[in-house]
């Protein structure tokens, strides 16, 4: 007998924190490494959010909370979806975990049982197929396609649903591609959907306020009203407020949901940290406009990065609508060998050959299910990136 679980044998690692891990060693061993493997902006958490966490703890806000979240932060949130989003919520239906993580893994566990299957769009993030298999459902992976910038269709979406479908996850701005939908693509999703109506919507709108150029973010239940009894909408304060480290993110949903899922928190974390909370209502309640000045940044960025990756040889990049990534694919890079005499077969051949030979450490697509891409996060200095995009040019140039 195992002394590990089976479920354990079902899931792997993380392959983003991997690569980002082995940069880090090669950096240690004094390697000239580039990393752009981060899933988060280098930016600093704006100062009033800092001081209203610094005045949660003088004032002694500092002991455990209702499990999913203090009525202030859940106030905070039904404000923000009714403000952003169009969308009437009360705080009953609202849940705040320990980041979005926490939230879409009790979404999981709360609702599946063995045989339920949930469909999700490629590329993904990574952690989707492994939660939905950590929480004993199957993943169903639909592959969109380069020639769509890799957004789903209604016909891929439709060729997915089985009756044992109990979910559909979607996430727009995408990680890792940056990929945002249109109201007119989700419609045309959400059309599906209102023709199966025993599967759900987990929306994962981590990436909703980084979007650039005139790209306007839309979710599932306000384009299709009828769908708000069946949808999860998640969200949370890491990536636009440059709050990874404090770990909060929330959903709303249907109360019945949410409680399932306040069951679940208060047996395993019992609640998010209390003074995070009172700096995500600070985040939320507080000055908007440092989203706007680092949006900037980040489109200026991408601007760079995409320009600079169509010119080398064996690449294409889309410009995507948002987030920080860009999901280029290396299809023209396929079959050649680097000048250390590496066959490069798949795209992990290319991002290892990579990270040895030229020093720029990035994920390669069959983490995020779909091959043959690397994913960039251009979350880090324009210096760093025009270094690493010079030396993906002379990498992808020298291959023969
Ligand atoms: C698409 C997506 N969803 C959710 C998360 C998790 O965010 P959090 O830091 O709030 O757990 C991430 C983080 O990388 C992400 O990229």
């Amino acid at each position: 007998m195992s002394f590990l679980s089976d479920t354990l044998a079902r899931v792997k690692p993380s392959p983003t924190i991997a690569v980002s891990t082995l940069a880090a060693e090669l950096k240690a061993a004094g390697k000239d490494v580039i990393g752009l493997g981060a899933g988060e902006p280098d930016f600093n958490t704006p100062e009033n959010i800092c001081a209203a966490a610094k005045a949660a703890i003088d004032a002694g806000k500092t002991k455990y909370t209702a499990p999913d979240g203090i009525a202030e932060l859940k106030q905070a949130i039904c404000d923000k979806l009714k403000r952003d989003n169009g969308l009437d919520y009360t705080p009953k239906q609202v849940s705040v975990g320990t980041g979005g993580k926490q939230i879409l893994y009790n979404a999981l566990m709360a609702t599946l049982n063995p045989g339920d299957e949930v469909v999700i769009p490629a590329p993904y993030w990574v952690s989707y197929p492994d939660m939905v298999l950590l929480a004993g459902g199957e993943p169903v992976i639909a592959e969109a396609s380069a020639d769509n910038a890799y957004k789903l269709t209604a016909d891929q979406l439709e060729a997915a649903i089985t009756p044992n479908t109990k979910w559909f996850i979607f996430n727009s701005p995408s990680n890792p591609t940056g990929a945002g939908y249109t109201h007119d693509e989700l419609k045309a999703l959400t059309d599906v959907l209102m023709r199966h109506p025993h599967v759900w919507v987990m929306t994962d709108d981590m990436y909703e306020y980084l979007v650039y150029d005139d790209f306007e973010f839309v979710t599932p239940a306000q384009v299709e009203p009828g769908l708000y009894d069946r949808t999860l909408t998640v969200n949370g304060v890491s990536k636009a407020y440059a709050m990874t480290g404090w770990r909060i993110g929330y959903a709303a949903g249907p109360e019945q949901l949410i409680g399932a899922m306040r069951k679940i928190q208060s047996q395993s974390t019992s609640n998010p940290c209390s003074i995070s909370q009172w700096a995500a209502v600070e985040a939320l309640n507080g000055p908007q406009d440092y989203i706007a000045m680092n949006n900037e940044i980040f489109k200026r960025r991408r601007d760079m990065v995409v320009d600079m990756l169509n010119a080398a040889k064996g690449i294409t990049c889309p410009t995507p609508e948002g987030a920080f990534y860009v999901y280029p694919s290396i299809a023209g890079c396929m079959g050649k060998t680097t000048p250390g005499g590496k066959l490069i077969e798949t795209d992990e051949d290319f991002a290892t050959a990579l990270l040895e030979e030229n020093g720029v450490a990035v994920v390669f697509g069959g983490a995020f299910g779909l091959s043959p891409n690397f994913r960039v996060s251009y979350a880090t200095s324009d210096e760093n990136l025009k270094t690493a995009c010079e030396r993906i040019q002379a990498f992808c140039a020298a291959l023969t």
